[in-house]
This record gives C-alpha cells, structure tokens and sequence, in this order.
C-alpha cells in the first residue's frame, strides 16, 4: 500500500521532522478483497509567504476582536516560529471564483450595505481582471502557529473557518504541532486560552494540556481572563503513547491524512 508524501513541514527548519508518530491506517472499503484505507481529503503542510493573504483572511473572519494582521507574514518568517495550514485541493467550482472575492470572509460576502456591494462590483469586474491576488496552491481550512522558545513551544493561534469546524481538522492541525513540538526537543507545549472557549479546552485537556495559571483581563476587547494551559513533558514515554493513540484513533475517525513522508528539498 502507498500513501502520498506530502508532508512539507518544517521545511527549512533545523527541527525537521521525518519520522513522525507511527499512526493507524483504517481499512474502510473491502472491495475486490483489498483493504483500502480511508482517507482524509486535508493535510498539513507548512505556511509559506504566499499563504499569507488567505491566512490573514481566516483572521480577519476568525478573530475580527483582536489580533493585528501583520502578525502572521511577520511570524512566518520568524526563525523560532512555525505556521502549520490544513490544506486540500481547490475543487473546480471554486477555481471559477474570482480572487478577491476568496479572499472575503461571511461576513464580508453578506455585507449588504451599498458601500459593500460597491466595491465587491469594482473588485469583480475591474480589480480582479487588471491585478488579481495570487492565490495559494491550495485550499486553507485553517492554522496553527507556534512559538519555540528557550525548551518549551507556544501555541500562539489556532484557528479554522467557521464552514471547515467540527471535521477533525482542528484536531489534526493540533496532532501535527505536537508532533513538531516533540521534534524540535521540546520539554513542554503552553498555550493561553479565554476562559469561555469550551471548544478549545476541549481539545486542549483531550491531549493531555492541564490549567496551570491564570492571566486576569488578559483579553484587551471584553476583558476576559485567560487560562494557562501546559502539557506534562513531552518528550516522556506517557505523553508518546497519548498522542500515538489519539493520532490512530482520529485517523480511524476521519481517514490518515498524508502526514508522514519525504521532506521537501
Ligand atoms: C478550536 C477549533 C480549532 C477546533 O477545531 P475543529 O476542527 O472544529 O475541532 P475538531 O472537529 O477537530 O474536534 C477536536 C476536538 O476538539 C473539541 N471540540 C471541537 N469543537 C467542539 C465543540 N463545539 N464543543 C466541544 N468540544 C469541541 C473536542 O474535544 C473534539 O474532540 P471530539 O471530536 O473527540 O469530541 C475550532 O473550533 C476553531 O477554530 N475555533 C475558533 C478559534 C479558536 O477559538 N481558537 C482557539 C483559541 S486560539
């Protein structure tokens, strides 16, 4: 049985991972007598610059609150700092799209004020024809960023467009920066989180994060505490086996995405 090599992470990055977490393929169809593993459409692969305007337009869509934009071609760049995008192929209906208009988030599309709808008429019929935006590659459900900082990694962001949640692809981002965190010799992952996210404590406390600290007011647009949350060691046998075993059962659920593989060049 083949599997697709397709993993680009790290490219470039001393803490190159090659190895990965040995993770379990699923028989899921039985014909002709052969088992074939089912398989996920989105894979992980390291964020580039021309990634950057769709990324920052999950931003804008993700978190409209907060962030400042130029975090992200800043952050990419960062030599102790690595973006991770879930990714898929562009299916042909969305090829036809013009590019500006990819690049709007819900909110953005639905905006009905005439202003709005001006500048979607200019974008559509004159901007997108003279300079159209160069579009990544592929399509971007999401990112992951992290931070590694003296020997221990910080999940800076995580995030995933509304229509992309709850398709184990969060999870599968969060899978992929673990195994990063192992990689680079990490000793622990630590991460803030507003107190009301029940999602993503959610994931965090699935893979093993404990609250460890608290930061009062730490969210500037209402004020909200947010939670420190910080893994056992990683590099610790237990902590291996937790992710070897969410890693297999999540390929089980949701089909092995090609994450293991040939770096790239
Ligand atoms: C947090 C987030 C990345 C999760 O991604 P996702 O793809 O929707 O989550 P998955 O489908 O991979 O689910 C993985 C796990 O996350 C948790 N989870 C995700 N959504 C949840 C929800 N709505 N309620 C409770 N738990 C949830 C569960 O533990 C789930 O495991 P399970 O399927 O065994 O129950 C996504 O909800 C998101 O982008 N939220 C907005 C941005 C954000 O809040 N980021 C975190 C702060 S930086």
């Amino acid at each position: 049985m083949r599997f697709d090599t397709a993993n680009h992470i790290a490219r470039g990055k001393k803490f190159l991972l090659t190895g990965g977490i040995p993770s379990g393929l699923v028989a899921s169809d039985h014909s002709a007598g052969l088992n074939v593993p089912k398989r996920n459409e989105f894979y992980i692969r390291s964020a580039s610059v021309q990634d950057v305007v769709i990324m920052e337009s999950i931003e804008r869509e993700v978190f409209s609150d907060l962030i400042p934009l130029r975090r992200i071609s800043r952050d990419i760049t960062r030599e102790n700092g690595l973006y991770l995008n879930a990714v898929r192929q562009w299916r042909s209906s969305e090829k036809k799209i013009k590019s500006r208009l990819m690049l709007e988030t819900k909110a953005e599309k639905e905006d009905s004020r005439i202003s709005a709808r001006f500048k979607r008429t200019i974008n559509r019929y004159f901007l997108d024809y003279l300079n159209p935006p160069r579009l990544p590659p592929d399509y971007i459900a999401g990112y992951v960023g992290l931070w590694f900082v003296l020997d221990e990694a910080h999940v800076i962001v995580i995030g995933l467009r509304e229509v992309d949640r709850r398709k184990g692809i969060g999870e599968l981002l969060f899978i992929n920066a673990l195994e990063q965190a192992i990689a680079n010799n990490s000793k622990v992952v630590t991460l803030e989180v507003r107190r009301s996210n029940d999602a993503a404590i959610d994931l965090y406390m699935k893979y093993g994060f404990q609250k460890t600290g608290l930061r009062i007011r730490y969210y500037s647009d209402n004020g909200e505490d947010a939670l420190i949350m910080t893994t056992p060691p990683i590099q610790s046998d237990d902590f291996r086996v937790h992710l070897s075993n969410l890693t297999r059962q999540h390929d089980e659920k949701w089909g092995c995405p090609p994450r293991r593989g040939d770096p790239v060049d």
